[in-house]
């Protein structure tokens, strides 16, 4: 990717005591300027200090845009509503990877060649054998996903363009079938092979919930609920696993390794476990009546109860993705004949009422997606412990096609921070015999 960037005719000033320095702008398509920092360090010695990267702009990138006031999620310049309305996932995967959406042909292709992709290695299966049955699926993903970089010697050299792509092709292709393998595993059940007459959502529900001895119908209105929740999970700009991803990727690092450091970072409860915590709150509070002592507790300073699922980083507005989920969420329980979901009842409830509380609209805190996507999980029959999982399904597109981008683009160096020494000086080793 070459530089696409501008010089702003603006600059920044830094002054530090009697010195200033003049500090270039740079300016992309939309969203905030930059002040271009790479050069600071040799002019004032000085590094600069951001922990979390709140401030901090780590890359060029031209995937995905987020306005988090105006709750805008762009992917290559689409709406994430015109895309999960209209599309399927493939054909998003295919606009984040090449940057515009297929023609009909193009998509056919791509299709095509993504589902001739969908089986691993037969020695794969050996090695999942290898783990405790009740080893957690994401513990399962991080070391299967890292391990198909064993198996797959011709698409780990990130020099050559072609293997790049063949590996973009096998992680999309990969995933569904390695996270069903997981999910069957953890249950005691055989494996499923993919069916390559299948769309992609359906091919991985029929992996994950047919057995042997029945017959297993895809049901389209949930094969198109899990291909939506795909689409909208699918990239979410430098976020921390991505950023992970990028990071590992700098050194040189294999895709296929590179992504199993992006799922071992997406695990984390403040990142893709989430929605996993924001169905057990829902859980605990139990009945609509019992909302007001919890919305109390969510304000209350001294208690460390959040209200899961509402707030995001990023997003000071309702998060886009939430609408989408709470409209899929409706669907698929209306279509499981779900009338009167407990949890539904009290998600809905609690949206109306923090919605019109002065604490969250003073603080700006909307639902974000992972407040109806458990619900909507469970109903498909996803235990909890396979949320995380299918998030990084669906991510390992945004992973894939961001660490292409890096790799691809010319002024791409290894990934190195700085930091702000507190610990102790420069001192003299002593002797154990005379340490006190
Ligand atoms: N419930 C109650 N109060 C909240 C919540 C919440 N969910 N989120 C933020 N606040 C309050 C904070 O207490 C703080 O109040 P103060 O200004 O009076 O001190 C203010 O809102 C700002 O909160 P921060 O923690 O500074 O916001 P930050 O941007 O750092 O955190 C985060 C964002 C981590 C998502 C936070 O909103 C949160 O913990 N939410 C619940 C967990 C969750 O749903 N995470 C999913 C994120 S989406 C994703 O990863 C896919």
């Amino acid at each position: 990717m070459d530089a696409v960037s501008k010089t702003s005719p603006a600059t920044a000033k830094l002054s530090v005591g009697e010195q200033s320095w003049d500090l270039p702008v740079l300016s992309g398509t939309i969203g905030p300027d930059v002040i271009d920092i790479g050069k600071l360090y040799g002019q004032t010695g000085m590094f600069t200090y951001d922990p979390g990267f709140t401030s901090t702009a780590s890359c060029e990138s031209q995937i995905t845009y987020i306005d988090g006031d105006a709750g805008v999620l762009l992917y290559r310049g689409y709406p994430i509503e015109q895309l999960a309305e209209n599309g399927d996932f493939l054909e998003t995967c295919y606009l984040l990877l090449y940057g515009e959406l297929p023609t009909a042909a193009q998509k056919a292709d791509f299709d095509y060649r993504v589902t001739r992709h969908t089986m691993v290695h037969e020695q794969m299966s050996r090695f999942f054998h290898g783990f405790r049955r009740d080893a957690h699926p994401m513990a399962v993903m991080v070391a299967s996903v890292g391990a198909l970089s064993a198996f797959y010697h011709d698409s780990t050299d990130i020099s050559d363009p072609q293997q790049r792509m063949i590996a973009s092709i096998r992680m999309i292709a990969k995933m569904p079938t390695l996270a069903a393998m997981a999910y069957k595993y953890n249950i005691g059940q055989p494996f499923v092979y993919p069916q390559n007459d299948l769309d992609y959502a359906s091919n991985f529900l029929r992996m994950c919930f047919s057995v042997p001895c029945e017959e297993y119908k895809a049901n389209p209105i949930l094969s198109r609920a899990i291909d939506r929740i795909f689409i909208l999970h699918a990239d979410h700009e430098q976020n921390a696993s991505t950023s992970t991803v990028r990071l590992a990727g700098s050194s040189g690092a294999n895709p296929f390794a590179c992504v199993a450091a992006g799922i071992a970072c997406l695990w984390g409860p403040a990142h893709g476990g989430a929605n996993e915590a924001a169905l057990k709150m829902l859980g605990e509070i139990g009945s609509v009546d019992r909302i007001p002592e919890f919305i109390k507790r969510a304000k209350d300073k001294n208690d460390p109860f959040r209200l899961m699922g509402f707030g995001h980083r990023v997003y000071k507005n309702y998060d886009p993705r939430a609408k989408i989920m709470q409209r899929t969420c409706h669907e698929v329980l209306g279509e499981l004949g779900i009338k009167d979901d407990p949890l539904l009842d009290i998600a809905v409830e609690l949206e109306r009422i923090a919605l019109q509380d002065e604490y969250f609209i003073e603080r700006k805190l909307y639902p974000n997606i992972d407040f109806y996507s458990g619900i909507t999980l469970r109903a498909l029959g996803f235990p909890t412990s396979m949320f995380t999982v299918l998030f990084a399904l669906a991510r390992a597109v945004g992973w894939i096609g961001q660490w292409k981008e890096m790799i691809e683009d010319p002024g791409q160096r290894i990934g190195r921070p700085r930091q702000l020494y507190t610990g102790a000086a420069q001192r003299d080793y002593v002797p154990i015999a005379r340490r006190k």
